[in-house]
């Protein structure tokens, strides 16, 4: 069992006199900054004044700065931006305004993990990874519980690092339901990997195959749409609730049966070789370099997968549908 912090194990002393920078104010960001002032510790919250997370953060009564001015003012600093902004950000409006003592706090590895960015010489370097969306995080902490988290120190320059690494995951209420000690090497390969492994990569394309499988041999593409898609969510449930076995326990021996035949069909050896192949690349830093590479020449990877995606058939089908049953 990896070691789990909870509420008891931590107080929120060694942040309580620190000036929590926020940059980013947006999905984690926004829910980071709202926890940490409803917990009692000073925020201020840095974006671009011309954009909508500077209107959203004054609106929600910050003291919203330029991201230089939060940079300069920060004792403990909250990268919450997409890694991709963090890299070209960095340098520019972040790093010659830090001051010596400053430490940087991530929500993913993959900035500190890849070396995207040159880190400065002193300062902390902290993960607080909730295991899930913002709005989560904040409404689960309104209500008085909390998302867990992976949690993650790479440098201990104050001596105090874990310390306020705990107390910052307490204040967003994650230590309410468990923070797990990870470093920041695993946080951002097993993250990486699992979204273009299973929930990002290979379900969709999953979904995507067996939908056209269907309606290429003449099937209604309405029940195709329901039965590969919509019905991912009765079996997610079930797996988020009672994992694999609980799953099968709870489906017919028809599903049962056809599950123990076919899946192993699908997941082949070729595939497990593909799923090495995909976990190697992130190890050694390929995909990281190709992401970043691809998002400098204007994402067209993202831009044509998107755009392909909307303009198919299994999204005609979904939008014609919510239009006709409400599920
Ligand atoms: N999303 C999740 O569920 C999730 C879960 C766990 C961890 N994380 C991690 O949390 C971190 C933040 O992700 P996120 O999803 O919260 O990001 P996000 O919602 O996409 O971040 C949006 C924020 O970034 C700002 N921004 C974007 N481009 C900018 C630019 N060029 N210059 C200045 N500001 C810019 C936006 O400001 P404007 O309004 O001015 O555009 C907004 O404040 C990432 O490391 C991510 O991996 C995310
Ligand atoms: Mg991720």
């Amino acid at each position: 069992m990896p070691t789990i912090f909870y509420d008891k194990d931590t107080g929120l002393e060694p942040i309580r006199d620190l000036t929590l920078g926020i940059i980013g104010y947006g999905n984690q960001g926004r829910a980071h900054a709202l926890n940490l002032r409803d917990s009692g510790i000073k925020v201020i919250v840095g974006a671009r004044k011309d954009g909508s997370a500077f209107t959203q953060a004054t609106k929600d009564g910050f003291e919203a700065l330029s991201i230089d001015a939060v940079a300069k003012r920060a004792d403990l600093l909250g990268l919450l931006l997409p890694d991709e902004v963090v890299s070209s950000l960095y340098s520019e409006q972040i790093a010659p305004h830090l001051r010596t003592e400053t430490g940087l706090l991530f929500a993913h590895g993959f900035v500190v993990h890849h070396k995207t960015i040159p880190l400065p010489e002193h300062g902390d370097i902290l993960l607080v990874a909730p295991t899930g969306p913002g709005r989560q995080l904040r409404s689960l902490y309104e209500s008085g519980s909390g998302l867990p988290a992976l949690i993650a120190v790479e440098r201990d320059h104050s001596q105090q690092a874990w310390a306020r690494c705990l107390a910052y995951a307490k204040a967003i209420g994650c230590t309410r339901a468990g923070a797990i000690k990870t470093t920041i090497a695993e946080e951002t390969v097993t993250d990486l990997f699992c979204e273009q492994a299973v929930l990002c990569g290979g379900l969709p394309e999953l979904i995507k195959a067996s939908f056209e499988t269907l309606v290429s041999q003449g099937y209604q593409r309405e029940l195709a749409y329901i039965s590969c898609l919509k019905e991912v969510k009765l079996i997610a449930d079930l797996l988020f609730n009672q994992g694999i076995d609980g799953m099968r326990a709870a489906i017919s021996n028809t599903a049962k049966y056809g599950s123990a035949v076919a899946g192993p069909q699908i997941i082949d050896e070729q595939s497990k070789a593909h799923l090495q192949k995909i976990l190697s690349n992130i190890e050694d830093g390929q995909f990281a370099q190709d992401f970043l590479r691809d998002t400098k020449n204007g994402s067209p990877t993202i831009k044509n997968l998107m755009q392909e995606e909307k303009s198919s058939l299994l999204a005609d089908t979904g939008r014609e549908l919510a239009e006709k049953i409400s599920f």
